[in-house]
């Protein structure tokens, strides 16, 4: 296993849920840590890492966080948000603003990073996919829509960047008990009979695997699903 000790990583969405959980498990490996939440604290404050709120759909906020960090060698493009619902009653702007979060800045961050790592000749992007970015739910056709495009640019970005010693991985969680679904009527939980969900610090460790492998290996998609979860 490579060790991480004395790397940079941008994390988005690390103010709580998956993202907070990976900048504490790589914290834990040696990671300098540059993270980024809208919230003005994140839920969990890890001593030496930086922390910038922001918004980003923000023009230009992505751009200056890669430029307040020119030795950033780690990517988690994590933040994102989760809207689903029924053809009556769905709200339109709010399936736009995830189109904004999940693909738009999502699309922006990996551009940035691949772009960065591509000239320094290393680095790995992490992006925060779902087992929706291969398969479809009822009611949550959006969602997974913006997943099969991160998917997508994902795969192409691995493809255009083999032999540069840049790696692209997807990581695709089913249910995690973060604060996505903190608006939902019934919890996903309930609703597919699952008792025992992934935990955010679930996910970090297939993080923490995929960025820990050595050179020759990379982990390009990596689906992780609760053991009584059906999909
Ligand atoms: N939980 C699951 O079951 C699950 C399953 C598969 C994939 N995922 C994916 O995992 C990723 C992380 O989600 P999570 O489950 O950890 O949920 P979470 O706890 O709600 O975390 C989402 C993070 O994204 C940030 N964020 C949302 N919109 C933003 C914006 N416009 N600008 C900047 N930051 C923004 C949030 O910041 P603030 O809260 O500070 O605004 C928060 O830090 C998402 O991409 C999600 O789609 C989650």
């Amino acid at each position: 296993m490579a060790s991480l000790a004395g790397r940079t990583a941008i994390i988005t969405g690390a103010s709580s849920g998956i993202g907070a959980a990976t900048a504490v498990a790589l914290s834990h490996a040696g990671v300098r840590l540059v993270l980024t939440g809208r919230r003005a604290q994140p839920a969990i404050e890890i001593p030496g890492a930086v922390y910038v709120a922001g918004d980003m759909t923000t023009p230009g906020f992505a751009d200056s966080l890669f430029a307040q960090t020119p030795e950033c060698d780690i990517v988690v493009n994590n933040a994102g948000v989760l809207v689903v619902g029924e053809v009556d009653d769905i709200d339109l702007d709010a399936v736009a603003h995830m189109v904004r979060v999940n693909v738009e800045s999502a699309y922006r961050v990996a551009y940035l990073a691949a772009r960065r790592f591509k000239e320094n000749r290393r680095g790995h992007l992490i992006n925060l996919s779902s087992v929706l970015g291969s398969k479809v739910r009822l009611t949550a056709g959006a969602y997974s829509g913006t997943k099969h495009a991160i998917e997508a640019l994902s795969e192409a970005l691995r493809q255009e960047l083999v032999g540069t010693r840049v790696k692209v991985t997807c990581i695709e969680p089913g249910l995690v008990m973060t604060e996505l679904h903190r608006d939902f009527a019934v919890h996903p939980r309930d609703q597919f009979e699952i008792r025992q969900a992934l935990e955010p610090n679930d996910v970090a460790r297939a993080i923490v695997f995929a960025l820990e492998q050595p050179d020759h290996v990379n982990v390009a998609r990596l689906m992780l699903l609760a053991a009584d979860q059906a999909i």
